[in-house]
């Protein structure tokens, strides 16, 4: 066990000089003992997690394939079973809530995936309005997006730097393109917090840099909290105000980056494992 652990989540609260979190504030995510299996004979996936996020941080998320990563992101939108254990998002009590809370807490969560997840035949700009859609009232009494709505995504789109691209199909931009308007998608929802799950495993380093620091620089300009899965540990150390390491489902190193090495992270991996598969 790395001593780093030890400290309670209260103490490892992320202090950065640019956007410091008052020792007051509360954190929008509340995760503990948090426990997932996705059927009763399936092995347990998450075993007592216990996890806070506060408003304008980015916390890298690490671990090996298989340790958990995704399944806590979809624990905090109810697409993974919360076997046991508390998971506040907002105001929403995630183990509890229904069918109609659960479209609001999802229309809240901006989610960024490895694979952009956008319709390839359809123009950037529809792909950023369809974030809107879960807010009422996108789309006027003939089926086409509000003018509000077609300026806005248009501004997100010059934010992320693709305004150029607005009319073009998705399908012809690159990775690191199509991840920007991924981003810009997400920011039409007026998220509360986004999970960005391992965002930059198609993208050149280049295209990394500059996808992560976009991340950064949301959650500082939003104040709210980005949870991101890497899996470059490197990135994790030069992106993130904290780091949080998961090993079979358990958090097994957490604390902030700029205390933090790469040998401090060697908890996080499998390392005879791994020694054993080459
Ligand atoms: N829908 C599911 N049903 C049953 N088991 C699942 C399901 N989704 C994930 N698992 C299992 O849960 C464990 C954790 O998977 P998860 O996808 O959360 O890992 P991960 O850390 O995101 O891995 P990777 O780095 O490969 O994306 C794995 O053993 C996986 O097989
Ligand atoms: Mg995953």
């Amino acid at each position: 066990m790395n001593t780093l652990e030890k400290v309670s989540p209260r103490s490892t609260k992320t202090v950065r000089s640019t956007n410091p979190v008052s020792a007051a504030e509360s954190s929008l995510i509340h995760i503990r003992q948090l426990h997932v299996r996705y059927s009763a004979d399936s092995p347990i996936v998450l075993a007592g997690v216990d996890l806070d996020l506060y408003q304008g941080e980015v916390v890298a998320l690490l671990g090996s394939s298989g340790s958990g990563k995704s399944t806590l992101m979809k624990a905090l939108t109810g697409f993974a079973p919360i076997t046991s254990g508390t998971v506040q998002a907002g105001r929403f009590d995630v183990a509890h809530v229904k069918n109609r809370e659960l479209r609001a807490l999802r229309s809240e969560v901006g989610q960024v995936f490895q694979q952009f997840n956008l319709v390839g035949r359809l123009s950037v700009l529809t792909n950023v309005l369809m974030g809107s859609l879960h807010g009422a009232g996108a789309l006027n009494r003939i089926g086409t997006f509000r003018s509000a709505d077609r300026q806005r995504a248009y501004d997100l789109l010059d934010r992320v730097g693709i305004a150029h691209k607005a009319l073009e199909p998705a399908r012809s931009l690159s990775g690191g393109q199509q991840q920007r308007v991924a981003i810009a998608r997400a920011l039409m929802q007026n998220p509360k917090f986004i999970l960005a799950d391992e965002p930059v495993a198609s993208l050149d380093p280049r295209m990394s840099e500059t996808v992560l620091h976009l991340l950064t620089d949301i959650a500082r300009d939003e104040n709210i909290p980005v949870l991101v899965s890497l899996h470059v540990l490197q990135l994790a150390l030069e992106h993130s105000d904290r780091i949080v390491g998961l090993r079979h489902g358990s958090i097994v190193i957490e604390g902030k980056t700029k205390n933090l090495t790469a040998e401090d992270l060697s908890p996080v991996y499998d390392i005879e494992q791994e020694a054993e598969a080459d």
